[in-house]
């Protein structure tokens, strides 16, 4: 096998009240790439499509995730990647980790899969840190993983795969309006006070319990985020009116996905999430902002090939 195609998927972190831990992966929308063995050895980018990003290896998150992988596999032979871009940088919906993840995802198939999805993580992290200059895997794991996962620990790293309840559906409305992760970190509170402490990890534990248990309403009663939302969400026009719209709708909860402006809302029923799609939609036209907005399936594969060669 010489070249791989891959859908590599969206994803939303952070799940309200597990920031930096929780995220997951998203079925509508995601990047393609095709990556090829090639005789000559490195790493080489020799196609981007959608968005204006660096062709430089060092310079380009899948560049550098498959650059990790790489100097660890060391094969006697090289790698060429094509990236599709569909996820625009700076949404919020894990547009860096889809190229993180695909790139090393993909040479692992191309090598004969030795690496575990675990060990992939490592590589792609890399990849993300250059993205967001912080090393964090909470959309890289959902991306490689698939469905619900929690991180652990990242020193050593520690992924946990959380279960997802089959009638559960996402909404994700993306202003198309670019805000860089660095930026969102840095507004962040340095301390929280121990009462937002206890709100928070009290949220964290009710939700993974609800995640097991097929327990929306305890779900519901868990999406709640004391310590990013309230500085973050200043920075997205028309937060509260599709917070608003998706509650009147009976969404389970709403929340910034990952560090923004992205929003999702988790649903009950693929039904819920159309109407709950439909009536942001319609809040949203309200505000002068272009958007997009997605009705998803919890992707369960992760990063998947579309095609072999
Ligand atoms: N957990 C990260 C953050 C996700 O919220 O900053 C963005 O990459």
């Amino acid at each position: 096998m010489n070249e791989i195609k891959i859908f590599c998927p969206a994803t939303v972190s952070n799940v309200s009240c597990g920031f930096d831990v929780l995220g997951f992966c998203l079925e509508a929308i995601g990047d393609e790439m095709i990556i090829r063995k090639t005789t000559k050895k490195g790493i080489k980018i020799t196609k981007i499509e959608g968005y204006d990003l660096s062709f430089e290896v060092n310079k380009n998150v899948a560049g550098v995730s498959a650059l990790a992988l790489y100097e660890n596999a060391n094969p006697d032979f090289g790698f060429e990647i094509e990236i599709y871009k569909k996820i625009k940088p700076g949404s919020g919906i894990g547009s860096s980790s889809a190229s993180a993840a695909g790139s090393v995802y993909g040479m692992n198939v191309l090598l004969g899969s030795p690496y575990t999805p675990l060990e992939l993580t490592t590589f792609a992290i890399k990849g993300e840190a250059l993205a967001s200059q912080s090393e964090h895997a909470d959309n890289i794991a959902p991306a490689l993983f698939g469905g619900f996962t929690l991180v652990k620990s990242l020193y050593p790293l520690e992924i946990i795969q959380i279960p997802t309840p089959d009638d559960l559906f996402a909404v994700v409305l993306h202003p198309q309006i670019e805000i860089k992760t660095a930026n969102a970190r840095k507004i962040l509170p340095k301390e929280i006070p121990l009462k937002n402490a206890i709100k928070q990890w009290s949220n964290v534990g009710s939700l993974i319990h609800g995640l097991h248990t097929n327990d929306y309403g305890l779900i519901s009663r868990s999406l709640i985020d004391v310590v990013a939302e309230p500085v973050r969400s200043q920075l997205i026009p028309g937060f509260e009116s599709i917070k608003e719209a998706a509650s009147k709708n009976n969404a389970l909860g709403t929340g910034i996905s990952g560090s923004g402006p992205s929003v999702f809302s988790l649903c009950k029923s693929q039904q819920t999430a159309i109407n709950v799609k439909k009536a942001i939609k319609q809040a949203y036209a309200k505000h002068d902002v272009p958007f997009q907005i997605y009705a998803s399936k919890i992707n369960m594969d992760g990063v998947k090939e579309l095609n072999k060669k």
